[in-house]
C-alpha cells in the first residue's frame, strides 16, 4: 500500500527525467553526474539524488565509478526509442496535468471532469493553445498508435474495401499502417484541423498519395461514401450521446454493406486487473461523460446510432474491434 501512495514520486521523477532529456543523453553510453548536469543545467547535488532514485528503481544503473548508464526499462525513455513513452512522461507530469489529477476527489463527487473544472475548456480545446502539453498528447497518440497497429491489422482482412475513412484519426498513424498492409486501398483521415495539419505517419508511411486529409468536426458531419469507418480509441472521449452522435454520423453516410469498425479497450470484468480500469478514471478525469465501456454497453451504443453489432474481435493489443452495420 506504502508502494501504491509513493507512486507519485515515480511518476514525477519520470517526468523530469523525461523533460531533460536524461535517457536521449546516455544513449551513447554511461556518462558522470557532472557531465549530465551541465548539459540540462541542473544542479549535479540534486541531479545525482533523483538519477539515484531511479537506479533504485531499475529505470538507470549506477556503474561502481558513480556513471549512470541506462537499462533496457530507462530506454523507453529515449526520443526515439521503438517502444518510446517519453512523450506520455511528458504529457502526465506536466504540471497543468498534475493540477487535473488532484480534482479526482471532486470528480468523483460531482462526476464531473476535473480537466473541464480546472482549466475551464475542453482538453481538446485547451491542447490546441498549448503547443507542449498538445505536441506531447498528439505525438503520444501517435506512438500509441503505432504499437497497437501491427495487432489491429492481423486482426482484421481490410482487403475487400476500396475506401476506408479513420474518424478522429489524429496524425494518421493507423490508417498508414493499414493502408501500407493493403496496397489497393485508399483512405480518409479526419481530425480537427490543428492535428491533421502534421500528418506525419502518413508521409512516412509512403501513403499519402492514398489519403485524402480533411480537418473537420466529427460530431457535425463526417465524410461520405467510405467503405469502412475506423474510430479508433475515439469514442471512450465522450458521453453516450455525443458517441452515439459520431457514430450515426458516420451510418448516415455509410454505402448499404457499409461496415463501422470501432476501435477500443473493453471493460474488464468484475476484480479483474485490467489496464481498462484505470484508464477509465484517466476518462472520468480528463473528458466531460468519457468512460471505457463493456461489450453490452456498446451493443446499446450501436442500436442507438442505428447500427447493429456483428461482431467483437480481440487483438493482440489492449483494444478490441466491434464491427457494426446498418441495423
Ligand atoms: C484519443 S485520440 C485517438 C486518436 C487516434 N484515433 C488513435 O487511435 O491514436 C482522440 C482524437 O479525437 C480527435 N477529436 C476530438 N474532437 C474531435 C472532433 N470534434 N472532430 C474530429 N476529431 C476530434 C482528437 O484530436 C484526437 O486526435
Amino acid at each position: 500500500m506504502l508502494q501504491m501512495l509513493n507512486a507519485f514520486l515515480t511518476v514525477q521523477a519520470l517526468h523530469v527525467t523525461a523533460a531533460l532529456g536524461i535517457a536521449d543523453q546516455l544513449t551513447a553510453g554511461p556518462r558522470n553526474i557532472d557531465d549530465l548536469a551541465s548539459t540540462t543545467r541542473a544542479r549535479p547535488s540534486s541531479l545525482y539524488r533523483l538519477l539515484r532514485m531511479l537506479a533504485g528503481a531499475g529505470v538507470l544503473r549506477e556503474e561502481a565509478d558513480g556513471r549512470f548508464a541506462l537499462t533496457p526499462l530507462g530506454a523507453t525513455l529515449r526520443t526515439d526509442a521503438p517502444d518510446s513513452v517519453r512523450d506520455w512522461a511528458l504529457f502526465v507530469g506536466a504540471p497543468e496535468m498534475w493540477q487535473v489529477w488532484g480534482g479526482l476527489r471532486a470528480s468523483v463527487l460531482t462526476g464531473q471532469s476535473a480537466f473541464q473544472r480546472v482549466h475551464s475548456a475542453p482538453m481538446w480545446e485547451y491542447i490546441a493553445g498549448h503547443a507542449d502539453l498538445g505536441t506531447a498528447f498528439n505525438r503520444w497518440m501517435t506512438r500509441q498508435s503505432n504499437q497497437h497497429n501491427s495487432a489491429l491489422v492481423a486482426s482484421y482482412d481490410f482487403s475487400p474495401f476500396r475506401l476506408v475513412a479513420d474518424i478522429g484519426g489524429g496524425q494518421g498513424s493507423t490508417l498508414a499502417a493499414i493502408l501500407q498492409a493493403n496496397p489497393s486501398l485508399r483512405g480518409i483521415l479526419l481530425d480537427l484541423a490543428q492535428v491533421v495539419a502534421d500528418p506525419a505517419p502518413l508521409m512516412q508511411a509512403g501513403v499519402i498519395n492514398r489519403c485524402e486529409v480533411l480537418g473537420g468536426d466529427m460530431l457535425e458531419a463526417v465524410p461520405a461514401g467510405a467503405d469502412a469507418y475506423i474510430i479508433k480509441r475515439v469514442l471512450m472521449d465522450w458521453d453516450d450521446e455525443h458517441a452515439a452522435t459520431i457514430l450515426r454520423n458516420c451510418a448516415a453516410v455509410m454505402p448499404e454493406a457499409g461496415k463501422a469498425l470501432v476501435v477500443e479497450m473493453l471493460m474488464g470484468s468484475a476484480n479483474d486487473p485490467s489496464p481498462s480500469k484505470p484508464f477509465d478514471i484517466l476518462m472520468l478525469l480528463n473528458q466531460p461523460g468519457g468512460r471505457i465501456r463493456t461489450e453490452v454497453e456498446f451493443r446499446a451504443l450501436f442500436t442507438a446510432a442505428g447500427l447493429r453489432l456483428t461482431r467483437v474481435i480481440p487483438t493482440a493489443s489492449p483494444n478490441s474491434i466491434l464491427e457494426g452495420v446498418r441495423a
